[in-house]
């Protein structure tokens, strides 16, 4: 099955939160070796458990929603789906072609701004994405989707999340001073309740997912940096045993699960 004809607007015409985006992404382009050795290395578990969440893949028409360089488009093309993958910055996508071209996979990717007009309605079978959904206005989208997708239609995105005050808190006043690093863009902001309201109104019934717990984990990112291979360990561990206890929803990143009705 082909990948479904667009109509999408330069990325140049951009404005606002979008064009600060294409230029920020546009800076931050990974190189050709480094998304080479990610896709080669696999999905990692989060990643795994948004890619699950849409099978059976094989044959379906599906969306990688601001796709980046394109390593998730890839795993989805790999898995025998027909996939779109769009983004806002044209540097990105120029990647996603080189990778895809690389790993020998076949993935139509657009440069530009997903609008009501970008396909025609009913167009996929799923929509996707990897920290995508945190860098968009959820109000706006969302109808987007409702409309793309078919009835019965799945969406499934890993995504940072503000469900835990601890960790929102932290994101608010420690992240970017001093030792603790910031990874990301200025407008970027976790997803939280407000946002899943959001999408269960546009679109339909929200479930959460989690293939690995990142509470520690994100404590041994952002300050320990991933220095101390004990510590790596040791935080890994409490990590999953809180998974193991039910505390899902500690976790910084899950993963957005939602259907469309029939
Ligand atoms: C954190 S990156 C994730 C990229 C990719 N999915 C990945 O995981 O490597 C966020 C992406 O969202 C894209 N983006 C932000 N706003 C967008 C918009 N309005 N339309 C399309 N893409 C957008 C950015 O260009 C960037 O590539």
């Amino acid at each position: 099955m082909d990948a479904p004809e667009h109509r999408i607007a330069a990325p140049e015409q951009a404005t606002g939160a979008a064009a600060r985006e294409r230029e920020f992404w546009d800076e931050h382009v990974p190189e050709l070796d480094y998304v080479i050795g990610e896709y080669r290395a696999g999905p990692d578990r989060n990643t795994a458990a948004m890619l699950d969440a849409l099978e059976p893949l094989q044959g379906k028409r599906v969306l990688d929603f601001a796709c980046g360089a394109g390593i998730t488009a890839c795993f989805l093309a790999a898995r025998g789906a027909a996939v779109t993958g769009i983004d806002i910055s044209p540097g990105s996508i120029e990647r996603a072609r080189e990778l895809a071209r690389a790993v020998g996979v076949e993935v139509d990717f657009v440069a530009g701004e997903l609008t009501g007009e970008s396909f025609e309605p009913e167009s996929f079978d799923a929509v996707a994405g990897h920290y995508a959904l945190h860098h968009i206005d959820l109000t706006v989208i969302a109808p987007i989707f409702r409309e793309l997708l078919v009835p019965g239609g799945r969406g499934a995105f890993v995504e940072t999340m503000g469900l835990n005050p601890l960790l929102s808190l932290s994101r608010r006043f420690l992240t970017g001073r001093g030792a603790v690093a910031s990874y990301g863009s200025d407008d970027e902001r976790p997803i939280d309740r407000a946002d899943l309201n959001v999408i269960e109104m546009e679109i339909g019934p929200v479930e959460l997912e989690l293939g690995e717990m990142r509470f520690l984990r994100i404590f041994d990112r952002n300050v320990l940096r991933y220095r101390h291979p004990a510590a790596t360990r040791v935080l890994g561990s409490v990590d999953d045993a809180l998974a193991k206890a039910g505390m899902d929803r500690l976790s910084y990143h899950q993963v957005v699960v939602f259907t469309a009705p029939r």
